[in-house]
């Protein structure tokens, strides 16, 4: 054979393993081989009987739906290469043209635009109500016949915390799947499936990976619905990749003293931002104060409510931008769920696709800021956070004068 044919049959050759490796190896290919037709044929049918190419199915990519599915309560798990792919294909194994969706005012920006530029589009009718009123999502249901009801666990970014078992119990009562979002909580603190939920999807982004280095998407529920979605991936070609789903498994090793710490120090923090000047308003649903608050205490593990809260500076629109060109050890990002923490103001960055009447309907404020504590030390987060409140205070003494 010419050196050609040689080099890529000698650099192709796959070592047989006969030992477990202790981590998920990176199957970095595109595609794999059959031993005949027959198999080959088999395989594309049917990813469950084996691989064939990674747009179909991957096994470092199963192997992180499975450990989520696991983790999640659910029995099937899938990957998806996004948060907002898991999110698409999770509404688009449901709805046709037609459907009606009851989704939630306060939501992540996204989906909120998914839902209504996208599904919207083809035909899908969406109205968006106060997910945290029982009666008023009883009377949306009531209203039409509703495919799906959605759900944030904690919403995005007002903290608001959804009753899962009222919800689900709603939703089912009215023939809708209900569909939820945990990236906010993460399964350690909440897993909506064990409290009625048809299905969760998470950005894996976010808490699951929880180092700011992979951007990924998972769903989980029965096996008949995961089926479904998996299937909207296949057509759409929301795949992840191998090596980002290694490394959302890598995450998920430690998520669990992670989420502890993210956790300690957010309600250290949000115990300390209560006492501030200007500071009017502080979301975390750990603090008695959350208009959720036992909702959160019956829903999350005992304790543990999370890294993410609200907090509404006095001055409006510029003491909220004030706050964050002051910070300097935080990281000026739009996203959550990391080692670093991240403070954003939703009105400039994530809900910005929204017009100022929205906002206000869903309780964001010009001054509110969402805060994603990281593992950083608490005494250094304050030292910034009194920085950025002091250049508020500022800004809102020049408004009033
Ligand atoms: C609550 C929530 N859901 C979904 C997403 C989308 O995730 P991804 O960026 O991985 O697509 C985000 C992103 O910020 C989010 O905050």
């Amino acid at each position: 054979m010419g050196f050609s044919t040689r080099a890529i049959r000698a650099a192709s050759r796959a070592p047989r393993v006969d030992q477990r490796p202790t981590s998920v190896p990176i199957y970095q290919t595109a595609t794999f081989a059959s031993e005949d037709a027959q198999e080959l044929g088999d395989v594309a049918a049917d990813p469950r009987a084996g691989y064939a190419y990674s747009r179909l199915s991957n096994p470092t990519t199963t192997a992180l739906g499975a450990a989520y599915a696991e983790l999640a309560g659910g029995e099937a798990g899938a990957a998806l290469a996004s948060g907002m792919g898991a999110i698409n294909a999770a509404l688009a194994s449901q709805l046709h043209a037609g459907d009606r969706v009851v989704a939630p005012l306060a939501a992540y920006g996204t989906t909120r635009t998914q839902l209504v530029r996208s599904f919207g589009g083809f035909g899908v009718q969406v109205d968006f109500v106060d997910m945290t009123d029982p009666e008023v999502v009883a009377e949306a249901l009531a209203a039409a016949p509703t495919r799906v009801l959605y759900a944030e666990t904690i919403a995005n970014p007002t903290t608001a915390v959804s009753d899962h078992v009222a919800l689900a119990g709603l939703a089912h009562a009215h023939g809708a799947t209900y569909i939820v979002d945990n990236t906010f909580a993460s399964p350690y603190v909440c897993r909506p499936l064990e409290l009625g939920a048809d299905l969760v999807v998470e950005s894996a982004t976010k808490f699951l990976a929880g180092h700011s280095d992979v951007i990924a998407g998972v769903a989980a529920g029965r096996r008949d619905l995961v089926d479904e979605i998996a299937r909207v991936q296949v057509d759409t070609g929301a795949t992840l990749g191998p090596f980002d789903a290694f490394l959302v498994l890598r995450g998920i090793l430690t998520l669990a003293v992670r989420v502890e710490r993210h956790a300690a120090t957010a309600a250290a923090l949000a115990s300390w931002l209560e006492r501030q000047d200007g500071v009017q308003r502080v979301r975390y649903p750990g603090l008695p104060s959350h208009p959720q608050h036992e909702v959160a205490a019956r829903q999350f593990r005992p304790g543990v409510a999370g890294g993410m809260l609200a907090v509404e500076v006095a001055g409006g629109r510029a003491a909220g931008r004030a706050v964050i060109d002051a910070l300097a050890l935080t990281e000026l990002t739009a996203s959550l769920g990391s080692v670093h923490t991240m403070v954003v103001h939703p009105p400039s960055t994530s809900q910005r696709q929204m017009s100022e009447p929205e906002l206000i309907d869903a309780g964001i404020t010009p001054g509110l800021l969402r805060v994603s504590v990281g593992l950083e030390d608490l005494e250094d987060l304050q030292a910034d956070l009194a920085t950025g409140l002091a250049a508020a205070r500022r800004i809102a003494a020049a408004v009033a004068v």
